[in-house]
């Protein structure tokens, strides 16, 4: 009686637990995220067409051979595939090596996609850029909050099945913890994987730090200029953090804040005597294999801090607020305008320069110069 009902009880937490991880994913196959860098679901191109209603379009043997590899199609002449490769001006779209199966999911999960529920799921902000809200959508870009409760369950699970095999005996069935033990392993070192993944591209990311050093009282409050201390972000490719010494130009005076008294102020002036830099951690991390420069976005740019940064000058706590990802990168290219004729920096375009003055075009995006090719932002 007793085992039967710690197998019912372990059962129930297992199911329960497994469609809470359901309800987290809401479905998409993981391999599904290296597309949605460059593809949407029903919200307008991105690098590649929009996929929705891509079954419709092609075959399924056709789809799987171009997913799988797109330029041997190109190459072997494939009239589709040649068609949609000029249309989208010879982007290549880079090889995936996948099974069958795993872009039978992909394509499975493209027919069911509803755009309108996704966006009314989502928490929409006004004037945010749509493919943001496809991101919710992907594993691994979910807060650490909503897999928690799924790995706790079956951390406890698999400590009860070893607790079980070695003293309590209640279930005799020995495979009963085989299976339980097996599947623990496996959900939690998914959950693992693709949290660590997530790392440093996390929106609302927000290290603790070694001071409790705050924008909203020098920034804000004070109204300190950025670039006061970040006076690197008009010329190079890093903003960078100021060292210690620069904050001793007032803190030589000022030893006392409102919010904390003495206590933090006096671990500057603790590390200024003991030469010891203050050990700050990064909240914004782009992947290495990623360029980006300040410099090229502030000073030819002309771009505000907050458009990437938010209202910094409110944050006690810095905050990242963008996903950081490919998409967002790409997204800002396609809208924002470049000060073309105001600009000295942009002189080299004589072309475009033309025909914005012969009024064939009208404006002149980052895109068009160029900002949307691979090897930009690429090593
Ligand atoms: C780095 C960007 C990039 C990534 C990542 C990417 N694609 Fe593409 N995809 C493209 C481009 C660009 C095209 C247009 C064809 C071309 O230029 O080769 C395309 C075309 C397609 C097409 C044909 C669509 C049509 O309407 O004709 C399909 C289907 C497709 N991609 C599926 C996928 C899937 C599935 C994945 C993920 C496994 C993926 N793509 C990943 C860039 C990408
Ligand atoms: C076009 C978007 C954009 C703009 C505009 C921008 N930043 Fe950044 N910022 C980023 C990105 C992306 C990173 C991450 C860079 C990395 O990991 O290499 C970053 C990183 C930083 C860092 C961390 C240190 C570093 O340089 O990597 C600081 C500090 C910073 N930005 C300050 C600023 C300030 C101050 C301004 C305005 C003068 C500004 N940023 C304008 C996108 C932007
Ligand atoms: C241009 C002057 C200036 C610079 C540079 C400066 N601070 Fe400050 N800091 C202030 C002022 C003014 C206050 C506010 C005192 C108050 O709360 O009335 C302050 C307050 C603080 C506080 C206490 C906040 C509170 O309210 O408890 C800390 C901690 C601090 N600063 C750290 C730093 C660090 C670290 C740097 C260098 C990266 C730095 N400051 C650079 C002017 C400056
Ligand atoms: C008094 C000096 C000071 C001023 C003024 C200041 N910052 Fe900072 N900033 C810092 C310090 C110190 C850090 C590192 C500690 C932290 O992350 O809070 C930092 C960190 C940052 C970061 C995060 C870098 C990362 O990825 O870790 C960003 C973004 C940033 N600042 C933007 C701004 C913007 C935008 C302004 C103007 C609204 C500004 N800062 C004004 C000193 C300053
Ligand atoms: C808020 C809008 C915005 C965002 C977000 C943004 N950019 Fe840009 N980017 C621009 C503008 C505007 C230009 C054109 C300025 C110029 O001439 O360099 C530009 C230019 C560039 C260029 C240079 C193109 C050239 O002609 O030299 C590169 C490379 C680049 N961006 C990389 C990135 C990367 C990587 C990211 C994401 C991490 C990013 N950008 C995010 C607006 C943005
Ligand atoms: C405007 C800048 C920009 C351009 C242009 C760009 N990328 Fe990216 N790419 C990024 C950023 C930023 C990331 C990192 C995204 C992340 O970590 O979420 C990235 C990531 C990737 C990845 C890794 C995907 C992943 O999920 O880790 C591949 C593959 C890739 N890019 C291929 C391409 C190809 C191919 C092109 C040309 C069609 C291209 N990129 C053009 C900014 C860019």
């Amino acid at each position: 009686m007793r085992q039967r009902f710690t197998v019912i009880i372990l059962l129930l937490l297992m199911g329960l637990s497994c469609s809470l991880n359901m309800a987290a994913q809401n479905q998409a196959p993981s391999e599904w995220q290296t597309c949605s860098a460059c593809h949407t679901i029903g919200k307008g191109k991105l690098v590649g067409p929009d996929l929705y209603g891509v079954n419709e379009k092609y075959s399924e043997d056709w789809l799987i051979r171009f997913i799988r590899s797109s330029q041997t199609m190109i190459q072997s002449g494939d009239p589709q595939a040649v068609k949609i490769w000029e249309e989208y001006n010879k982007i290549p779209m880079p090889d995936n090596d996948l099974t069958d199966e795993q872009i039978r999911g992909i394509l499975a999960y493209i027919s069911a996609y509803d755009p309108e529920a996704a966006v009314a799921a989502a928490p929409v902000i006004a004037e945010e850029a749509p493919e943001e809200h496809v991101a919710k959508d992907i594993p691994g870009k979910f807060g650490p909050g909503n897999t928690q409760p799924t790995f706790i369950i079956f951390l406890i699970l698999f400590i009860l099945a070893i607790v079980d095999v070695a003293f309590t005996r209640v279930i005799r069935a020995r495979f009963i913890h085989f299976v339980i033990i097996l599947v623990s392993v496996f959900v939690c070192g998914e959950i693992i994987v693709v949290e660590a993944r997530a790392l440093g591209r996390q929106e609302g990311y927000s290290p603790d730090q070694p001071v409790w050093f705050s924008h909203k009282v020098h920034a804000g409050q004070n109204k300190i200029d950025c670039l006061y201390c970040h006076h690197a972000a008009t010329e190079s490719k890093s903003a960078g953090i100021p060292d210690t010494r620069l904050c001793m130009n007032c803190h030589n005076v000022v030893r006392k804040g409102t919010v904390t008294g003495e206590t933090e102020i006096a671990r500057v002036i603790s590390s200024w005597e003991t030469e010891k830099p203050i050990e700050w951690i990064r909240a914004h991390n782009l992947p290495d294999h990623v360029f980006f420069s300040h410099a090229q976005h502030v000073n030819a740019g002309k771009l505000e801090c907050r458009e990437c940064h938010g209202p910094v000058e409110n944050m006690d706590r810095i905050m990242q607020v963008k996903n950081l990802g490919m998409g967002w990168c790409i997204h800002c290219h396609r809208q924002t305008e470049v000060q073309f004729d105001s600009n000295s920096f942009y002189r080299k375009y004589t072309g475009l320069q033309q025909s914005l003055k012969e009024g064939r075009i009208s404006r002149v995006t980052a895109e068009d110069i160029g900002a949307n090719n691979c090897q930009m932002c690429h090593y």
